[in-house]
């Protein structure tokens, strides 16, 4: 949404405005989250706004009051994503910055999953006089599924203590993403595979099995215009059939990001569990067609995001759900928070496959 200095704005409108904000963080903070923050004057219009840039850097609250007189911030009311934080870890803490000021009201958008921040930011705030509401006391559209969509994998990792899995395919209208002879470029659009560099980029690392490697010796960099990042790929390569062809491949040379080669494991809960003891929070696995549904089959996909284009293969393609059976109707896997998109003659499709707060796989109805 689009807003000047100066305009008057509704609970709601800050608040959307501070989502928007939050997401120019985007690759950037992992893993932290996307926050973002806007302050209103004491009548209600537009001052500033700000996010949290980068890791370890300054928080969104602090970029957005910065610049502004104690007399702008007479009766001021900040909106921010997510509840300001108490402690101090790279940054000073937010919630003490904020009892500073003479602000009038925080409003924030999601309690901090994490306990050493979780009511915490909120006490501070309130016991400087400061009144602090979360979001959804006052609103009457609550925005929470765009608030928890912010920053998913980092409120999975506090809540589930794993990492948040994504599930990316370019496939055909008949669900398949390669032929059986291996070939597969290119199924989608341009416009879908620059969204999926994109994609790329909001995850700590992307994950291949080793036949996706031995049959498109892909780069799994970053190509993005808008986009300069580094990234990390990992490759699932249970009896290492690339151990020895690892220097010739394009993965084996990456000039930007690093490559994890996993051996000896193909338990797709192990591989997570061994991910996380690396620091990877966040991943997006990239197929092929076993890995992507052993990963399926497993139930440990949180996000789909589903390319499709207008090409129909009939029975010479690999399915990503090859592995993956559905025995009766009461098992079929029914996504929620469905979105969708265009890109090009390709048709997007993303969702959840988990419920973010229990982690129960969604089914059935
Ligand atoms: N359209 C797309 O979005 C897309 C994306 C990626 C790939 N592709 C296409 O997909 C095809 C490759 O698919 P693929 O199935 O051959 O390769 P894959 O899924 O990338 O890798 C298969 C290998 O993964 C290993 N593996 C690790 N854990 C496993 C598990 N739990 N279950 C089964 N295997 C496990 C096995 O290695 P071991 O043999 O050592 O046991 C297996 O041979 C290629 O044609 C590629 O072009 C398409």
């Amino acid at each position: 949404m689009r807003a000047a200095r100066g305009d008057f704005l509704s609970s709601a409108e800050a608040m959307r405005l501070a989502i928007a904000e939050a997401k120019k963080g985007f690759a950037h903070v992992s893993p932290n989250p996307l926050v973002g923050c806007v302050v209103l004057d004491s009548a209600g219009r537009l001052l500033s706004v700000g996010h949290h840039e980068k890791f370890g850097e300054a928080h969104a609250e602090v970029n957005a009051v910065k610049g502004l007189s104690t007399h702008e911030l007479q009766g001021a009311q900040v909106f921010v994503t997510l509840e300001p934080c108490a402690h101090e870890g790279k940054t000073p803490s937010c919630a003490k910055m904020l009892a500073q000021l003479p602000i009038d009201q925080v409003v924030y958008g999601l309690e901090d999953p994490n306990p050493l921040v979780k009511g915490q930011g909120a006490a501070i705030l309130k016991a400087a006089g400061i009144t602090c509401l979360h979001y959804q006391e006052m609103a009457t559209h609550d925005l929470k599924d765009e608030l928890e969509e912010l920053c998913e994998a980092f409120l999975w990792n506090f809540r589930h203590r794993g990492v948040f899995v994504a599930l990316k395919v370019g496939c055909t209208l008949d669900s398949q993403l390669a032929l059986s002879s291996g070939e597969s470029k290119w199924i989608t659009g341009e416009e879908s595979r620059s969204e999926v560099h994109r994609l790329r980029a909001s995850y700590d690392a992307v994950l291949v099995g080793s036949g996706t490697v031995l049959a498109d010796d892909p780069r799994l960099d970053i190509r993005h215009p808008e986009i300069q990042k580094a990234n990390l790929a990992v490759v699932i390569d249970p009896s290492g059939r690339l151990t020895s062809k690892r220097d010739q491949l394009a993965l084996g040379q990456r000039e930007l990001g690093k490559t994890l080669w996993i051996e000896g494991e193909r338990d797709p809960a192990k591989i997570l569990d061994r991910l996380w003891d690396e620091g990877i929070r966040s991943v997006m696995i990239e197929g092929g067609a076993q890995i992507a549904s052993a990963f399926l089959a497993a139930g440990l996909i949180n996000r789909l995001h589903l390319f499709r284009a207008p090409v129909l293969f009939g029975n010479q393609g690999r399915s990503f759900a090859e592995f993956f059976r559905v025995e009766s109707m009461g098992e079929r896997l029914t996504p929620r928070q469905i979105q969708t998109q265009n890109f090009g003659p390709d048709t997007y499709l993303t969702g959840l496959l988990r419920d973010p707060q229990t982690g129960v796989i969604y089914r059935g109805m």
